[in-house]
Formats: structure tokens, sequence, C-alpha cells
């Protein structure tokens, strides 16, 4: 049996263990056990719904789950008597929507929120914010407004604002999937030098490529459970379940997706 808890310092980085979340009698979470290893990227794949989003909130205790334990770096974070804020602190996330303050500039929001939550004195945080700028690719940017910058451009904002708060780990909600398709790739190209890095990150994404190139692991999640976990040559090249096939066919050609629903429409004896 794996539900001995990690050790600090010797055990991967994230475990979860018999992990269960519902929403009233809506069962999203169905018992996921998962570990992502010291400096190890994790992207995680699946339909809408089958509760990738619900997955990583409870990493970082924005969902109470209903059942099983988490835990960081050694620390159980499901623990009653943690302490959340210092559980969040060293955990980054980065969501589909950028959240930027829009009335502060570029630098003030990457400042504001280690002095609030760090109580790092200005000068300090003004020299982490322009060291994480320069990590994003973005130092020309200091002084602009959130407006006045690219989807793609703000997203990256959004990563140098977490990465200023020292993270021990980085979770990503489909980062790029509000953005132009010409705007994805600067984003991408971040978060792959953060694991060229050594970065412990999980990803929820679409971006097949991505997860091909960049991950050590695909997880193919349904139904609030992990179907499939593997390397990504295998999940998505070889898929061992014909759920992981099926999902990654209307992926990769949504055309022929339609098609086979229509098809199975008319086998099912529906008519327009
Ligand atoms: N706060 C909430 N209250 C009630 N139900 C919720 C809540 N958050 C999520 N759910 C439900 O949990 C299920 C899984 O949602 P989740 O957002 O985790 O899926 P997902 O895999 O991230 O989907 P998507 O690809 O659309 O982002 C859905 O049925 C959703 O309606
Ligand atoms: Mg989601």
């Amino acid at each position: 049996m794996s539900t001995q808890p990690p050790q600090a310092g010797t055990g991967p980085e994230i475990s979860i263990r018999g992990l269960h979340k519902s929403f009233g009698d809506n069962e999203v979470l169905r018992g996921i056990d998962l570990d992502v290893a010291h400096g190890e990227v994790v992207c995680v794949i699946g339909p809408s719904g089958s509760g990738k989003s619900t997955l990583l909130r409870c990493v970082n205790l924005l969902e109470e789950p209903t059942k099983g334990q988490v835990y960081v770096g050694g620390t159980e974070v499901t623990d009653p008597d943690v302490d959340i804020d210092a559980v969040r602190r060293r955990i980054g996330m980065v969501f589909q929507q950028f959240n930027l303050f829009p009335h502060l500039t570029v630098t003030e929001n990457l400042t504001l929120p280690q002095r609030r939550v760090l109580r790092r004195d200005r000068a300090t945080a003004a020299r982490i914010a322009a060291q994480n700028l320069k990590r994003v690719g973005l130092a020309e940017k200091a002084d602009a407004y959130p407006s006045s910058l690219s989807g793609g451009q703000q997203q990256r904002v959004a990563i140098a604002r977490a990465l200023a708060m020292g993270p021990e780990v980085m979770l990503f909600d489909e980062p790029t999937s509000a953005l132009d398709p010409e705007l994805v790739g600067d984003v991408l190209a971040v978060m792959r030098s953060l694991a060229d890095e050594g970065m412990t990150m999980m990803v929820v994404t679409h971006e097949m490529s991505f997860a091909r190139e960049v991950a050590d692991r695909v997880v193919f999640m349904d139904g609030g459970v992990v179907v499939e976990d593997g390397e990504p040559a295998q999940v998505i090249g070889a898929p061992r379940h014909e759920r992981t096939r099926h999902f990654l066919s209307r992926l990769l050609d949504p055309a022929m997706a339609e098609v086979e629903e229509e098809t199975s429409d008319q086998v099912g004896g529906k008519t327009p």
C-alpha cells in the first residue's frame, strides 16, 4: 500500500491520496492518487467537467476536499490545523483569466502581494519584481498598465507575479486557452523555461505539443478519476484506454468528432 505519508525532503513534492470532492451530491473527484516528484512537470488533460480544475484547487485549498489527503513538500495541507496562508505561499497558481489589477502598473501588480503577504519592504519587492519580469521577457513593460498589454503579455505578468512570491510548486489551469493562437507560443515558452529551471509543475492544458515536449508525465482524467497516467509519448501517442483514445481523437480532429457524433446519433435512432 502506498498510503504512507511522504517525509519532508525525501518524498514527492506533491502527493495526493484518496482525494474525493463533492459539491452537494455531485461527486466531482472520486478517489485521486497522484504523486508529482520534485522538478517534475505533469500535464493533466481530460474532457470538460472531468474535475481537472477542482483537482488543482484542492492542492492549494481553494477547495476543501471532502475526503483524502494532499501533501506539499511533506506537509499535509489537508491537516485541519495547518496554516493555510503558509501553505498557499509555497504554491503559485496561474489561471485562464489573468486577474491583474487594471489600476496598477505591471510592477505594482507584482509588488503588492509581496508586500501584503510576505511583508517585504518596498525596495526588496521592487527588486524581486524586476528580476521576475526579466524572467518572463517583459522587463521593458515594468511601468505599463495591463490594458496596454496583449493577452499573452498579461498572462506572462501573471506568471511573474506568482514567481515573485518564491513558490516551490506552480499550478497552471489552462493558462493559454483564453489567448489568441498567435499569443500562445510566448506563454508556453516561459513555462518551458520554468520547467528547464527545475520547477515542479502541474499544468492543465490542451496544448498537446507542449505536453509531448515538456511534460515528464501526462495524466488523463475522466469522470473524477485518473484513467491513464504515463509518459507523454505513451498516453498521447499510444493510449491504452478507449476513453483516452476517444478524447484525443476529438481534441486532435474536432471535425472528425462531429461526424462521429452525427453517425452515433443516427445509429441511436435520433432524427433531427
Ligand atoms: N464551486 C462549485 N460548486 C458547484 N459545482 C462545482 C464547483 N466547481 C466545480 N463544480 C462542478 O464540478 C465539476 C467539475 O468541474 P471542474 O471545473 O473541476 O472541471 P474541469 O475538468 O476543470 O472542466 P473544464 O475543462 O471545463 O475547465 C463540474 O460538474 C462543475 O460543474
Ligand atoms: Mg477547468
